[in-house]
């Protein structure tokens, strides 16, 4: 199925791929731990070969309290011993490459854990010294300095400061943690802090890692002076001018990290980049900066046309000004699950047939978006266990680890919904995930439907309509040129047209509506009366 062009020969894989997101806790764990491992995905290696992806991204692997479920890193240099270690690490870029599939990796720039080693010297040794100010200490407000030096908050709540005690017992300084408590931000002022990110990079790199996914990569930069939020921010959200992110010194330091890839050939960042203007977005992707930004558009849209055109304008528009590539997906680890969003609303107490109506539904639009992400220009993302339709899981608070649950004052569920593990075969809990009926994250008892065993054996699955477009978008020639042409549609639906050829139509209704002219090529719901069937999508040439 592969082309030539898409071995890994080929350095500009990244400007048209799919990228498959492991988030390795949840995909597939060998150690029987109930955590998901490396050995877990070399071990899947085939499935996703099959799925025809290009390359994966990992969520973090590198050593970790697990604070932030290694979003929390205490040596960014080595792998977490519940992840494995640097030789299976060693072999999984080997057998990946093996099969043409490139392997990218979380950094994670903006803060360490309060366990890395800089932060251990930076307590010890006190205020004004050099080990300090690798992090943001400050001494607080007020008459004894019990007030926070800012106003800010953390992204998971509560404040974004947290008070230490200096080696004599007093209480001191505060740092910033723009995260959890055990996420200190670094000081990206500091140039020892690049110089450290540039030898991580490195590290990782000459190992034959093809590329990063930078975390926050929005963030590292503070306003100048460390302003006042003007007004309360929201849990895991935050606007433009919000003086925590989005500075103009971050895009500095995007040149930096630029400056070292490009002495790697054939290897991308992607940088997680959560701003809500599309110019402020282009700028991170400019020619010298990052080689692609994560596009959370589609992500936030809804599923309604205008929302979906103005996405898609948007994001094309803003990738094309700064002549980058456009990026595409309907999820990650952080956001609810698409077929849930797309989920027609029903409460936890209505009847069983009314909440799985609503899920058919959730599970049938999920199925379109796919169809219209695949066909658009750029590289797509896809989060692992959207291939197999799976829902969010309304998990019980007793399971409940997001640091946001705890951080909200139990006000916020957090993220952990999105993050259950993978099912892979059989009808019972977990499914092939492990040999430990103890997952880090229980499975619902209803997810035999869902396993990647029962949806390879049936043509009409979400995996197999994934199979099918991701190949058709490697083999067709219709899948080529850049930017859409929109057709005119009826009421609640929309077509576009690739310059190659490739008709997408989408219909939101809950109608049958005809379909453009063409020969199809692939539908996400079967036609009713030759026409478009309600939320589904077509291709055609
Ligand atoms: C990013 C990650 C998220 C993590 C946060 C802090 O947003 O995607 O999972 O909690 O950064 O590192």
């Amino acid at each position: 199925m592969t082309q030539d062009t898409d071995s890994l020969v080929n350095p500009d894989w990244w400007r048209n791929a799919v990228v498959y997101q492991v988030y390795p806790r949840s995909f597939s764990d060998l150690s029987g731990d109930g955590v998901g491992d490396l050995a877990g995905v070399i071990d899947k290696l085939g499935y996703l070969e099959l799925l025809g992806v290009d390359a994966i991204w990992l969520s973090p692997i590198m050593r970790s309290p697990m604070a932030d479920h290694g979003y929390d890193v205490s040596d960014p240099r080595d792998i977490d011993p519940l992840f494995g270690d640097l030789a299976t690490f060693d072999q999984l870029i080997a057998e990946a490459h093996d099969r043409d599939i490139r392997v990218t990796m979380d950094l994670v720039p903006n803060h360490t854990s309060n366990q890395h080693a800089w932060f251990a010297a930076a307590l010890a040794a006190g205020p004004g010294s050099p080990q300090r100010d690798r992090y943001i200490f400050r001494p607080g407000r007020g008459e004894h300095g019990e007030v926070p030096p800012n106003n800010w908050t953390s992204v998971f709540g509560g404040p974004a400061w947290s008070r230490i005690r200096e080696a004599d017992g007093s209480l001191g300084e505060w740092y910033l943690h723009l995260f959890a408590p055990a996420q200190p931000d670094l000081n990206w002022e500091n140039p020892e802090v690049m110089a450290d990110l540039e030898e991580t990079m490195r590290f990782w790199l000459d190992r034959g890692i093809d590329g990063f996914r930078i975390d926050v990569a929005h963030g590292m930069a503070k306003a100048p002076g460390l302003p006042d939020l003007a007004a309360p921010a929201v849990i895991l959200k935050h606007t433009d001018d919000d003086p925590r992110f989005n500075n103009d010194a971050v895009h500095d330091i995007h040149r930096r990290i630029r400056a070292v890839m490009d002495r790697y050939p054939g290897t991308a960042n992607v940088g997680e980049v959560w701003v809500e203007s599309p110019d402020e977005f282009a700028k991170y992707v400019r020619p010298d900066e990052l080689h692609l930004g994560f596009n959370f558009a589609l992500a936030t849209a809804g599923f309604d046309v205008a929302a979906i055109r103005a996405a898609i304008d948007e994001s094309l528009a803003a990738a094309g000004g700064v002549g980058a590539v456009p990026t595409w997906t309907l999820s990650n680890h952080d956001v609810v699950r698409e077929v849930t969003r797309y989920r027609p609303e029903v409460t936890a107490d209505a009847p069983l047939d009314e909440q799985e109506n609503a899920l058919g539904i959730g599970i049938a639009r999920a199925r379109a978006m796919a169809l219209v992400e695949l066909a658009l220009p750029g590289t797509v993302f896809i989060y692992n266990g959207a291939e197999l339709g799976l829902p969010n899981v309304d998990l019980p608070d007793e399971a409940l680890v997001d640091p946001v649950w705890e951080r909200s004052g139990h006000t916020e569920r957090g993220r952990d919904g999105c993050r259950v593990p993978l099912p892979w075969e059989g009808d019972e809990a977990p499914y092939g995930f492990s040999a430990n009926p103890h997952t880090w994250l229980p499975m619902p008892d209803d997810w035999g439907r869902f396993t990647v065993e029962r949806q390879l054996e049936d043509v009409f699955s979400t995996l197999s309509l994934y199979r099918q477009a991701i190949e058709l978008r490697y083999v067709r020639p219709e899948f080529s040129g850049p930017g859409v042409d929109w057709y005119q549609a009826p009421d609640g639906c929309l077509a576009f047209r690739r310059p190659g050829g490739l008709i997408c139509a989408l219909n939101t209704t809950n109608s049958p509506v005809p379909l453009p002219h063409g020969q199809i090529l692939l539908v996400s719901l079967p036609l009713v009366d030759g026409m478009l069937a309600p939320n589904s999508a077509a291709w055609l040439v």
